[in-house]
């Protein structure tokens, strides 16, 4: 999974790629290159973040180029394996982000021909390919009949020398055209654009594309011209910016309250509206199809569905379901990503609606990939999540499954006018409530410190908060590096107890419920291993501070729905570890913030 930028007009093209490209830097930091056509084909890459490659590349002349951020999937994070690539001639270069799975058959053809690679990657022979086919055409046609032989996933961006055009194809990798006035851009994500444009088009799979200063031609991949207005981004510059806060993280926890109330702009009405929300096959059951923290989402979505709809639920990661067996039920299968573009989540949409099932997508990235694949999309509207840590799109992720469990609830009957009004009222308490845990950042940060060097942690919590202490324990493993597990707190007894002691936190969720004599049990348990107990409760709990160290108070709300402002105090629990412990925040080590490969 990389990073793709590419831009003819003008201007001089390397500022504006090394500007766009560091707002791609989410995608991937291993190493970094750029491709400007000039005076020949100049190239300079290398290994590391983006800073480096800013550093050290000499200033080049010419008004198109290509740029990349690598994260790496085939070939190590080396200078020689970052992009972009030429062929034996230099006569073009490429940039790529995907993966070329038939890339060991090609190179050896192209080997046997006398072809000579000067680096590990599956990347490097569509350089060499291209190039080949170029001697007898034009750039759009030969990366077109290119791609005929190419199987795998792929963004490309090619431009040859002596021509002041960029040319880029899609398959399954994201990839957007950005339209300007005497100059056009490509890019991976629209972020990477928005300084300069706000009218997009959306490149789809198997489609090619040549951007030149005042055209954009689109074409199928039988070389059939393409038509497609451009949409219009309402993201503004200012949205993808830090906005003053140090990290993006910190940013984006800060900006929940107004992206659930985005969320639910204009929808609590729409669920009484006549008109079928979800439609298609009836279905007697839901199963969640998601990745990483929106699974997590989709764990505490089964306990709100099961709640509210009164049917069953069941989660699954997408990795799991593509290869599981279908069962005999049909359920209406909900895929989470905030990003759209995970290829596991994709590739569950298209099995989904092989085994005949209705599908919805709960996404944040407007027109990304997995909006084609589904038969309704539910956008989260939490505007563009530039930290690799997810946090105000998990949020949102909830409110969006509070919104779907309160239309199915409504159209199967299961819920009464005062039920609903209820929900209603909650649902439009939430932003209050975060605005609330945020209000005590500081006491947050007071306590997230004292624990800071912890080696291990041990996130508990029942029913509708188990999920919340998985979430927490990944968001704190994933930017602080403390290793973090999340557990049902009936299951500690039956292992993790034995891990327990003075040098391993336990973090507890304690909820003002049937659940709550039970949970202050198990904290006896982790008090009696001498592990230190931080618990996080309602503010009318006076009882809650006998049996804890620490206490993190939030505003009471009913159980249903206190997991919005709970997973807003552990997302700050765990940004203030990091923050107390030095580490990366926006851009943890060997991880990426969209996953395109599976
Ligand atoms: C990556 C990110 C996670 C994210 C997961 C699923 O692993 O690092 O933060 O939860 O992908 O991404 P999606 O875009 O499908 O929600």
């Amino acid at each position: 999974m990389c990073g793709i930028v590419g831009y003819v007009g003008g201007k001089e093209a390397q500022p504006i790629l090394i500007d766009c490209l560091k707002r791609l830097e989410y995608r991937g930091y291993d190493s970094a290159g750029i491709a400007v056509i000039g005076d020949g084909i100049q190239v300079y890459k290398t290994g590391g973040e983006i800073a480096a490659l800013e550093a050290g590349m000499p200033t080049m002349k010419g008004s198109a180029g290509i740029a990349h951020t690598r994260w790496a999937t085939q070939g190590r994070p080396t200078t020689e394996n970052a992009h972009p690539f030429e062929g034996c001639e230099g006569k073009v270069a490429i940039v790529h982000n995907g993966i070329i799975s038939n890339f060991m058959d090609l190179r050896e053809s192209l080997a046997a021909e006398g072809h000579e690679f000067s680096s590990e990657t599956d990347t490097e022979v569509f350089a060499h390919m291209v190039e080949a086919e170029l001697n007898s055409g034009d750039l759009l046609t030969a990366v077109r009949k290119s791609l005929k032989l190419v199987e795998g996933t792929y963004a490309f961006a090619v431009v040859a020398d002596g021509r002041d055009e960029v040319v880029a194809a899609r398959c399954e990798s994201p990839l957007v055209v950005g339209l300007g006035n005497g100059e056009n851009f490509l890019a991976s994500d629209v972020t990477a654009l928005l300084k300069y444009t706000n009218r997009v088009v959306y490149i789809l799979d198997g489609e090619v594309v040549r951007i030149t200063k005042d055209s954009v031609t689109i074409v199928d991949a039988e070389g059939k011209q393409v038509t497609r207005n451009p949409e219009r981004i309402e993201w503004s510059m200012e949205d993808a910016e830090k906005g003053g806060y140090p990290h993006f993280m910190l940013k984006e926890i800060f900006e929940q309250p107004a992206a659930i109330h985005e969320s639910l702009l204009g929808r609590i009405g729409a669920v009484d509206g006549d008109e079928p929300f979800i439609t298609g096959n009836s279905f007697s059951s839901v199963k969640i199809v998601a990745c990483g923290t929106s699974y997590n989402a989709g764990l505490v979505g089964k306990y709100i569905i099961e709640e509210l709809v009164g049917i069953p639920a069941t989660v699954q990661i997408s990795s799991e379901y593509r290869y599981s067996a279908a069962a005999r039920e049909n359920p209406l299968v909900v895929l989470i990503t905030q990003s759209g573009e995970t290829l596991d989540t994709i590739a569950a949409a298209r099995e989904a609606r092989k085994r005949g099932n209705s599908t919805v997508a709960i996404v944040n990235v407007m027109g990304s990939a997995i909006t084609r694949e589904v038969d309704h999309v539910i956008y989260t509207r939490a505007g563009p999540e530039i930290g690799v840590a997810a946090t105000k799109t998990f949020v949102t992720q909830l409110t969006a499954l509070y919104l779907l469990a309160l239309e199915l609830g409504s159209k199967g009957r299961v819920l009464t006018a005062q039920a609903k009004h209820n929900i209603v009222s909650q649902l439009r308490n939430l932003p209050r409530a975060v605005q609330d845990v945020l209000n005590q950042a500081d006491t947050i940060e007071a306590v997230a410190k004292k624990y800071s060097e912890a080696r291990d942690m041990f996130f508990i919590g029942r029913n509708i908060h188990y999920p919340i202490a998985m979430e927490a324990a990944l968001k704190t493993k994933e930017i602080s590096y403390i290793h973090g597990e999340g557990y049902p707190a009936g299951e500690l007894k039956h292992g993790p107890l034995a891990l327990l002691s003075k040098d391993s936190p336990v973090i507890a969720i304690v909820s003002r419920d049937h659940t709550y004599d039970k949970m202050i049990g198990n904290i006896s348990e982790v008090s009696a291993r001498d592990s230190p107990v931080i618990a996080v409760a309602s503010e009318d709990d006076t009882e809650i501070g006998k049996f804890a160290d620490d206490v993190i108070y939030l505003r009471n709300i009913p159980s249903l729905f206190s997991p919005v402002p709970v997973i807003v105090a552990l997302q700050l629990w765990a940004y203030y570890l990091a923050k107390e412990r030095g580490c990366s925040i926006d851009k943890p080590r060997n991880i990426a913030k969209t996953v395109t490969v599976e």
